[in-house]
């Protein structure tokens, strides 16, 4: 460890005495961390010279060098075909097909490594080891089922999976067969999976009976039925379920089989041992997959991501961010139903011929020890988690890690900004200040990281995520589009002024949205076919120091970011709105210590009805039914009126101030100020007397709470 750390680590492990709830009230600019030279020794980036290579003037071609680590049936013509902008073509007329680069590419050598581990949320069940040559009879067999049912290159399946190993065979063999999968977090209720199998036009949904979560076996499979039901609902009927068997040959789930619709994969399989399919090639810029997320409507949007251009962006962020190497053991605690675990559970890393590992369950069970035992058991060199997990295993066992003989090379964060205290702690006590830490901002519309250091190069910044990535251009802008110069202390909106390869392609079914929502804010030409005219809003809010590095503020829409994941408020306020009390519904963000954001509802009724409990549980009911149960509201308020403002569009930032014990700010603009008082009152006496006032407020916390919410 080199002076400048040690003498960081003594100066957190003074500050780790103070309060939870003295954290992030201060985000000065910090101190780097400077990369430990043995990480540096080995790390697959750490001669600058690479920043060189995907400089500006360089791109687009700067991208064949994440293409180059692909396996290509057929080269690319074009590196970036910018004839219908915004609708980019990555390494137009390639072709390759993903499974065969996750899979075949690796047999020659590796055979009997492990592709992936499989660790059971129970702890006295084994893990199961599945080697390349075993993922690949695996992914083969489920092909052979799929192509049986009449799959075919094109067609959407649904999966509504947990994490297991099915879930990456499943997905590995529609990409086998140019099937496009979307695959839904498991979380989510049978209702939202329903809305996103009639979105996509699925006509198979793939789950399984049940999984363990938090001690529990979960009936999973009753989720299906509701999918199917919301699905026909909106006019798609599903014509297959599949259903996979956590323990096969012995159903887990109470939920009978519906003759004819349901069928146990494993009882397919049984037919189809030994199948060889063939990988069917596709052209680059094939859809690989759909992975919807919330946005400001109350429509999730189904992001689709390309085969050639993601394939390669998440292979080359692996490889020189993650620092993945053939021989690492590699753990991502995130969910495979989410970006993150798509690109960096799945495609990456088996792109990069790794061993990923796969936990089951919660981090904390059955207690705060478990992520560092199994690494520890398995040997996991680089590890990846949100800022939520790390907070929470800080607050319930701030001393485990030092109990484990574990040793990181490398941590990832992603999903929210992660306060500098609790950096420290991931730093000094989970990485035993050994481990370097990458800060990755991006999105599920990104594909992969967009704003982070290069870990053998660039010197960390706890609160910061870095500078932008290899060939990212990020810029932040005002409201008019004009540039804030770096070190300005301005916030701003962060766009990237190129495409990557790792970009969406689309919103599935909305190509206009896909226009208005990320592109039209900032491009003064629709007509161009410079890519420079087509700047991506990111729909965050950010500041750049003056050493280039970016600090992420957080959503400047409609979204709330609960403990990494993004909710939209729409969806949360049209569920609620569903319930026959309901006049009026807004959801605004709560600040939590663990959960960085919670959501809380406000609502009215309709005249004639009063306030009760059971109108309470009606709303988290609905909201539970539509979502799930991530979205469930920390409180509901049932107020007399909502503040609104002449036109009648309610104020939400008014409400989100009250909930948050801040300065609600200018209210003269209101037709109703004096509801304002009457809320806070009702508000903020139930939650002092419930124990639930939060501490005070950063000034970026103030400031987001400020903007929140379009007034509509
Ligand atoms: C937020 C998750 C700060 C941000 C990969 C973004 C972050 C949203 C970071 C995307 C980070 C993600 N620091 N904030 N390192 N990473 N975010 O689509 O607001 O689930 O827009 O993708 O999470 O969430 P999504």
């Amino acid at each position: 460890m080199s002076e400048d750390v040690q003498g960081q680590a003594a100066e957190a492990s003074e500050s780790s005495e103070s309060s939870e709830a003295t954290i992030a009230v201060h985000w000065r600019e910090e101190g780097y961390y400077p990369p430990p030279p043995k990480f540096i020794g080995q790390a697959n980036a750490s001669d600058p010279a690479i920043l060189d290579r995907f400089a500006e003037e360089n791109f687009p071609e700067c991208f064949r060098e994440y293409a180059d680590l692909l396996h290509w049936d057929e080269y690319w013509h074009t590196t970036l075909d910018t004839s219908d902008p915004p609708f980019w073509k990555w390494f137009a007329d390639g072709k390759l097909n993903a499974s065969y680069n996750c899979v075949d590419r690796h047999l020659a050598r590796d055979r009997n490594k492990a592709a992936l581990i499989w660790v059971p949320e129970p702890e006295d069940a084994g893990d199961t080891v599945v080697t390349y040559q075993e993922l690949y009879r695996r992914v083969n067999e489920f092909a052979a089922v799929l192509q049986d049912l009449g799959v075919q290159a094109g067609d959407r399946v649904t999966l509504h999976m947990p994490m297991v190993p099915e879930l990456p065979v499943t997905m590995l063999a529609c990409a086998r067969l140019g099937a496009v999968h979307s695959q839904v977090f498991a979380g989510f209720s049978g209702a939202a999976c329903g809305g996103r199998i009639a979105d996509s036009g699925s006509k198979i949904l793939i789950t399984m009976d049940a999984y363990y979560r938090s001690g529990d076996l979960l009936d999973h499979k009753v989720k299906a039925d509701e999918a199917v039901e919301a699905a026909r609902k909106e006019g798609q009927e599903v014509d297959k379920v599949l259903v996979w068997r956590r323990f096969p040959g012995q159903y887990s789930a109470k939920t009978p089989m519906v003759e004819s619709r349901d069928v146990f994969v494993d009882e397919l399989l049984a037919e189809h041992q030994g199948a060889v399919v063939e990988p069917v090639s596709m052209p680059a810029e094939a859809p690989l997959f759909l992975m919807y997320t919330s946005g400001t409507t109350g429509r999730p949007k189904g992001c689709q991501h390309s085969t050639g251009g993601y394939l390669s962006y998440v292979t080359g962020t692996s490889r020189f961010y993650q620092d993945i190497h053939p021989d690492d053991t590699y753990w991502c605690m995130a969910d495979i139903g989410w970006i993150t675990g798509h690109s960096y559970i799945v495609y990456g890393p088996l792109s990069c011929g790794t061993t990923s590992v796969i936990y089951e369950g919660t981090p904390n069970y059955p207690d705060a020890g478990r992520p560092w035992r199994i690494a520890e058991r398995l040997g996991v060199n680089i590890f990846h988690t949100s800022p939520t997990a790390i907070r929470m295993l800080r607050k319930v066992g701030p001393d485990e890690p030092a109990k484990y003989n574990y040793h990181f090379k490398h941590m990832t964060t992603v999903g929210e900004p992660i306060e500098p205290e609790v950096y420290r702690w991931y730093f000094n006590t989970v990485g035993k200040g050994e481990a370097v830490i990458v800060d990755t901002w991006w999105q599920t519309e990104t594909g992969g990281f967009i704003g982070t250091g290069l870990p053998g190069i660039h010197a960390m910044k706890p609160g910061s995520c870095g500078p932008a990535a290899l060939g990212v251009y990020l810029q932040i802008l005002d409201e008019n589009g004009d540039p804030l110069p770096p070190g300005s202390g301005k916030a701003g909106n962060i766009t990237a002024r190129n495409p990557w390869p790792g970009i969406f392609q689309t919103i599935w079914g909305q190509p206009d949205r896909f226009v208005s929502t990320y592109f039209a804010k900032y491009n003064k030409d629709p007509d161009s076919q410079d890519w420079r005219d087509w700047p991506y809003f990111a729909g965050d809010g950010a500041v750049q120091a003056s050493d280039g590095y970016f600090r992420i503020l957080g959503r400047v829409d409609d979204v709330i970011n609960v403990a990494g994941h993004r909710l939209g408020t729409k969806e949360l306020e049209s569920s609620a709105l569903a319930v026959q009390e309901v006049a009026e519904a807004a959801a605004v963000p709560v600040i939590d210590d663990v959960r960085g954001r919670v959501v809380e509802m406000y609502v009215s009724l309709k005249p004639g009805y009063t306030a009760s409990a059971e109108v309470e549980a009606k709303v988290k009911t609905a909201i539970e039914t539509d979502i799930g149960k991530i979205a469930r509201p920390k409180n509901i308020w049932i107020v007399p009126d909502m503040p609104k403002t002449r036109s009648g569009k309610i104020m939400r930032r008014v409400i989100a101030a009250t909930s948050n014990f801040a300065d609600v700010g200018d209210i003269t603009t209101l037709a109703n100020p004096e509801v304002v008082e009457q809320i806070r009152h009702q508000v903020q006496a139930a939650k002092v007397s419930r124990g639930e006032v939060p501490r005070e407020l950063t000034e970026t916390e103030e400031a987001e709470i400020k903007a929140f919410g379009s007034e509509g």
